[in-house]
């Protein structure tokens, strides 16, 4: 018996270690199949929940982070701009012109957005109708009061031509005490 144990406790530790080996070794590619790409975090927030989702994501992957900012800023009177100036340019498909970026050095682009009347803010929509996003790959993430992350990965690829749009990351508000653990699951999943 003792014998047995012998020759057997060896072969279940190594056996042991070459499955754990692989496994780590696969979140390693995933991790790093993002990581040797040149990412850029691009983003716009109104009130601080989607910029502070963005910060986040930044950390984690040491990406670049720009703030989408339009040329004519919204007013901080949430009314006169949900029920304003976002609302028409909404019913009216307006892309209003931002101070925007040259993406042409990034091969992943993380894409932020507050929900806003069931899609992305128009300062987004610019961001993605404007630069040339053939070949890139799009990752989404949402901040929202309640509604989700409606269609936006969708409504993106439609503007973002030739991009390849993956799943988004939605959250309500800025998200929970979870959150960066929940971010960190993300990114290894992507
Ligand atoms: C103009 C406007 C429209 C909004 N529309 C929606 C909506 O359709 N669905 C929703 O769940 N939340 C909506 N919200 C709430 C925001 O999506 C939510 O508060 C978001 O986290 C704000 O992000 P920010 O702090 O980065 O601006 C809206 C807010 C504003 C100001």
């Amino acid at each position: 018996m003792k014998k047995i144990l012998l020759i057997l406790l060896p072969v279940l530790f190594i056996t042991g270690m070459a499955v754990y080996q692989i496994a780590n070794a696969t979140a390693q590619t995933k991790i790093g199949g993002l990581m040797d790409k040149k990412i850029l975090v691009a983003y716009f927030s109104w009130s601080g929940n989607t910029k502070s989702i963005a910060e986040k994501i930044q950390t984690q992957t040491g990406a670049d982070i720009f703030e989408i900012t339009p040329v004519t800023p919204y007013p901080s009177d949430y009314n006169e701009t949900a029920y304003g100036i976002a609302k028409e340019q909404k019913e009216k498909g307006i892309h209003p012109p931002i101070h925007n970026k040259d993406v042409s050095s990034y091969d992943v682009i993380f894409v932020g957005t507050p929900a806003w009347w069931y899609t992305m803010a128009p300062p987004v929509m610019t961001f993605l109708a404007e630069n040339n996003f053939e070949g890139k790959t799009i990752v989404p993430f949402v901040t929202h009061g309640g509604g989700g992350g409606y269609t936006i990965d969708k409504d993106m690829e439609k503007l973002a031509k030739g991009a390849k749009v993956l799943s988004p990351f939605v959250v309500y508000g800025k998200g929970g005490s979870g959150v960066d653990k929940d971010i960190a699951e993300w990114l290894k999943r992507i």
